[in-house]
């Protein structure tokens, strides 16, 4: 009796399902290390590099718990489970994508074959973080806790490089901007608009110490001369503009009245 016939309907799925995981952490194996020869850019590669160990170590990991469910980590033998869900068909599709990634490279500029990579990458990066997510939810909901465990702690690995990926591929565009467009073309660099701003913020600093100071040594002057008759002065001044305004609100007020007694003859 094969191994497929004694698995459990439960057992089933999961070993299918963690097969395609297996699947694709085969095709992504080859994407890495083709990805990781193309790329130039040490603090990239350093990151592809240890995804790629990441990678090998999911995979066998995953295998590790399909032999544990009693199926076989390279396509099940179970009827009614298609063999391309094994490594063989992981590994075709990847060695298919790394001629794309080749062409792609004759044919594009070097920072634009980095951005697409790192564009598939990621792409890719959210394929394995739904795979793991259907598992470890099928996991809990039949009670497998260990296919479970195993799912999130994949998923988080994959969810750190999806998150580093999509930081570098802003990066990336920036790097291909900077490469392939004018100077002229582009808008005026963050650093530049960063700088112009201090300077102008230190030019309104300057300006209120300079005006604070004129104040202080105003008062100082004033209080060196005498407070309280400069005070009364004061008074008095502020009261001789007092007295000046209710005049001229007077005026206008008689104004305004000869307008209305000429108006009413
Ligand atoms: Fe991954």
């Amino acid at each position: 009796m094969a191994d497929s016939e004694r698995l459990t309907e439960r057992d089933m799925r999961l070993a299918q399902w963690l097969n395609e995981a297996h699947a694709k952490e085969a095709e992504l194996e080859a994407d890495l290390t083709a990805h990781i020869a193309m790329t130039d850019k040490t603090s990239y590669k350093k990151r592809l590099q240890q995804h790629l160990r990441e990678t090998r170590d999911h995979k066998r990991r995953v295998a590790s718990r399909i032999k544990q469910l009693g199926g076989e980590a390279q396509g099940l033998t179970v009827s009614g489970i298609p063999r391309a869900a094994g490594e063989v068909a992981g590994k075709a599709m990847a060695a298919v994508k790394g001629q794309v990634g080749a062409a792609r490279a004759a044919l594009t500029e070097q920072a634009e074959t980095h951005l697409r990579n790192a564009q598939e990458e990621l792409r890719e990066e959210h394929v394995e973080i739904a795979i793991y997510n259907r598992i470890e939810t099928f996991a809990d909901e039949v009670g497998d806790r260990e296919t479970a465990q195993l799912a999130r702690s994949i998923r988080r690995d994959e969810e750190r490089m999806a998150k580093f990926l999509d930081a570098e591929l802003s990066r990336l565009v920036k790097a291909f901007v900077r490469a392939e467009i004018p100077r002229d073309q582009r808008a005026a660099s963050r650093t530049r608009r960063r700088s112009r701003s201090a300077a102008s913020r230190s030019r309104s600093a300057a300006r209120s110490a300079s005006s604070r100071s004129r104040r202080s040594q105003a008062s100082t002057r004033s209080s060196s001369r005498g407070g309280p008759r400069s005070r009364s002065a004061s008074t008095a001044r502020s009261s001789g503009s007092s007295r000046r305004s209710s005049s001229s609100t007077a005026g206008s007020r008689s104004t305004s009245s000869r307008r209305r007694g000429s108006s009413g003859t």
